[in-house]
């Protein structure tokens, strides 16, 4: 079964993105390469973004249960605005991945922004995510931009010279 969200189940959305996103999130790769220079795992970033989509968009919200467990979830936004909807957030958890969970979520956040009137739907991918990607793809997603995620710690641009060389490394 595929329902809305409730405001209560946000601490176990959060904790799916934990055990998930692991490989798959930017701040995770930022926290990887630098440390934790900010002082905050990346997490409790990600989960701001959960919390933001859901207070933006609490009927966008959509669970799988299985089992009377949340096997998974999808976060929309809907920008009227610019008629565009887009998927913020798919995750299933690895012991309920593979059985077509991941494609009944999108199915139904598709067709969610599809009644929501909108004209266009939108999700960003990280280029390595090679599933998600093959699963967008195949719904009928087509590639028009690719970004790289670049970051510096702020103590290595205090060592830079104006021109932007480094002393050390
Ligand atoms: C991406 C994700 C949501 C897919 O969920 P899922 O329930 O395993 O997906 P499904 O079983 O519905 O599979 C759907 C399709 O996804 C693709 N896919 C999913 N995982 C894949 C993998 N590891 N390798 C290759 N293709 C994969 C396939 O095209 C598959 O279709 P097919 O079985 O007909 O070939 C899940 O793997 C996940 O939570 N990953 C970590 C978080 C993540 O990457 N989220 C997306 C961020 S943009």
């Amino acid at each position: 079964m595929i329902r809305i969200a409730k405001p209560e189940e946000i601490g176990a959305l959060i904790e799916i993105i934990r055990i998930t996103f692991e490989k798959v999130s930017i701040d995770k790769s930022i926290e990887d390469h630098f440390g934790r220079l900010t002082g905050t795992p990346w997490i409790n970033r990600k989960a701001v973004d959960i919390r933001r989509d859901l207070a933006q968009n609490p009927q966008g919200v959509f669970v799988k249960i299985v089992d009377n467990k949340i096997a998974g979830f999808i976060t929309t936004v809907i920008d009227s605005e610019f008629s565009t909807g887009r998927i913020p957030h798919l995750a299933v958890l690895p012991e309920y991945q593979g059985k077509g969970i991941g494609k009944e979520l999108l199915r139904h956040a598709l067709q969610y922004i599809k009644d929501s009137g909108m004209k266009l739907m939108r999700i960003e991918v990280l280029a390595h995510n090679k599933g998600a990607l093959k699963l967008y793809r195949e719904f009928g997603f087509e590639e028009v931009s690719t970004q790289l995620h670049l970051a510096m710690p702020v103590s290595k641009y205090e060592t830079l010279r104006p021109e932007g060389r480094s002393f050390s490394f």
